[in-house]
């Protein structure tokens, strides 16, 4: 039987990106989702195991019987605020859950891991674009436990011979070209889906944090990456590790930063309308600039993004109006 790829979190935003990415690479893949943030259609006609990354028989079973020989886990918690008001969650499920992963994959004589981490580890950067030599520096639980994580992989490497590849993402923005996958903004709290939220229903203005930083606008500056970029740097981290390579990690970002009053005005001409929004004092622990270094990205897995800012805020738009359109009360 061939083998399978298993997608731990595949029911979710980043996650059913990847799934379908897979599939159009001819891989065979099973899901794996609590569902309690992800949603079951959105994995199509892939075979979904609903349970929890802890489930060590669950994860044991799933992968003898679908021959996985890898592993990409998304499955996390990921909302910072969140995780600043209650830590013990997020180290439970982040961290904890995911060393219950492994011990299940390694009793499957699964070695091979692509991990969804953060460029959020790096904190505020000292130098950018933010290349992997940088210092480690979570400045959030969230951003912690991506670190810890790395770090757990590391020794697992070192005791257990699994090689994983950690996948540092910039801001994951955008939805599937023909708008049948996206970004569920009832949790979302990130600008774009924000943004574009306010606009079309008005239920909440967007309220930008700070214009008083010393970017040319005023506002901060991100590295916006699409979802279907992020998707592809996943399959071919797939590859890397297929082909022999060591574990390591890799930030996975367009190289290009755009301000929060770029990102509107992009969402304006998209739109044709403009964005509500107030502008309000900053947010605490935002850095001022951040974005990515591409060179390891493009050397080490062969990948860059081929999605600018413009098709990000299309696909987000097209997304969500057409969710609109199909459930009115959302
Ligand atoms: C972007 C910019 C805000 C909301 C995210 C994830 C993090 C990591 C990196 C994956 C900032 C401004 C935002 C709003 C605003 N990704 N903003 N009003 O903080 O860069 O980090 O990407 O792990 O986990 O959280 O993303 O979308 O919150 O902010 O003005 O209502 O938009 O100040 O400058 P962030 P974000």
């Amino acid at each position: 039987m061939t083998s399978s790829i298993l997608v731990t979190g595949g029911a979710g935003y980043i996650g059913s990106h990847t799934v379908r990415a897979l599939r159009e690479a001819g891989r065979r893949v099973v899901a794996y989702d609590t569902l309690e943030l992800g949603n079951a259609e959105a994995v199509g006609d892939t075979p979904l195991v609903v349970g929890d990354i802890a489930d060590h028989d669950l994860v044991l079973r799933t992968c003898r019987e679908h021959d996985v020989d890898s592993i990409v886990h998304f499955a996390a918690y990921k909302n910072v605020g969140e995780s600043m008001a209650d830590p013990g969650k997020y180290f439970r499920n982040n961290v904890d859950g995911t060393v219950r992963l492994l011990d299940a994959a390694l009793a499957a004589d699964v070695r091979q891991i692509v991990f969804s981490s953060s460029c959020s580890v790096y904190g505020t950067p000292a130098v950018v674009p933010v290349d992997e030599q940088q210092p480690i520096h979570p400045e959030s639980v969230y951003a912690d436990t991506k670190a810890i994580v790395e770090r757990v992989l590391h020794w697992y490497g070192v005791v257990h011979g699994v090689r994983s590849v950690s996948l540092r993402y910039f801001n994951a923005a955008g939805a599937s070209f023909d708008a049948t996958i996206g970004e569920d903004w009832t949790y979302a709290l990130n600008l774009i889906p924000v943004a574009i939220r306010a606009l079309l229903t008005g239920d909440q203005e967007l309220q930008v944090f700070g214009d008083d930083y010393p970017t040319p606008d005023g506002t901060c500056i991100r590295d916006y990456i699409h979802v279907d970029d992020l998707a592809a740097a996943h399959v071919a981290a797939l590859g890397y590790l297929a082909g022999g390579g060591d574990t390591t990690a890799v930030n996975v970002g367009t190289g290009n930063g755009s301000s929060v009053l770029e990102v509107l005005g992009a969402i304006e001409r998209v739109a044709g309308q403009p964005v509500p929004h107030r502008i309000v004092p900053r947010r605490a622990g935002d850095p001022v600039s951040t974005f990515s270094d591409t060179t390891r990205s493009n050397a080490l897995l062969g990948w860059n993004a081929r999605h600018g800012l413009d098709e990000i805020i299309e696909t987000a738009f097209r997304w969500h109006t057409t969710q609109l359109e199909a459930t009115p009360s959302a």
